[in-house]
């Protein structure tokens, strides 16, 4: 009866591969993206939703996903592929998060990798400037749509010392979905 949550990359594709072969030893999974469900669906997983997966209890037990970058805290960028509010919200149904890494995404401090933020298409600019107001210099992922509908924009040029500080500062304006700081 067990439902595990997966989530999105190039890492996590590796372990829903290996994952496959192992189909009859739990009932399903929960996707974090339309990628992720169909490579699930693909190899014969029951893809779940979290609606249901948490009818008659209050938590999955396990999420598993990639990341962009960790720091000594394990505190993470993700979002690289776009699917940051999915993965936070069934990370933050998951008792467990177990985060698959090489060496390559090690960081001192969150930054190097541009932060993607997911926002609505009208607020677009006015993040944007913000972003800019605080010194740093913010992209727009043209042409991507995430799977929710909205708009990416990525920070390059900030560290993120403080990260559950910069979490909360971000997700606090208008119109920003989700901060890629996990
Ligand atoms: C997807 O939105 C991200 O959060 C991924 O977890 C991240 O980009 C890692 O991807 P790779 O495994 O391809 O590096």
């Amino acid at each position: 009866t067990t439902i595990i949550g997966i989530g999105t990359g190039s890492t996590t594709n590796f372990f829903i591969d290996m994952l496959v072969k192992h189909r009859e030893k739990f009932y399903g999974a929960v996707a974090s993206s339309k990628a992720t469900e169909q490579r699930l669906i693909d190899g014969g997983v029951r893809v779940v939703d979290l609606n249901d997966a948490l009818e008659g209890s209050s938590s999955i037990p396990i999420y598993i996903d990639g990341a962009d970058e960790f720091n000594p805290q394990l505190e993470l960028i993700k979002g690289g592929g776009g699917a940051l509010t999915r993965e936070k919200i069934i990370a933050s149904a998951s008792e467990t998060f177990i985060c698959i890494v090489d060496d390559s995404k090690r960081v001192s401090t969150l930054g190097k990798f541009p932060l993607p933020v997911e926002v609505i298409p009208m607020a677009r600019k006015l993040i944007m400037n913000r972003i800019r107001d605080l010194g740093g210099h913010p992209t727009w992922r043209e042409g991507f749509i995430t799977d929710n509908g909205h708009h990416i924009v990525d920070i390059h040029g900030l560290t993120f010392d403080s990260a559950r500080e910069w979490e909360e500062k971000l997700s606090s304006w208008p119109g920003v979905v989700t901060v890629g700081l996990f």
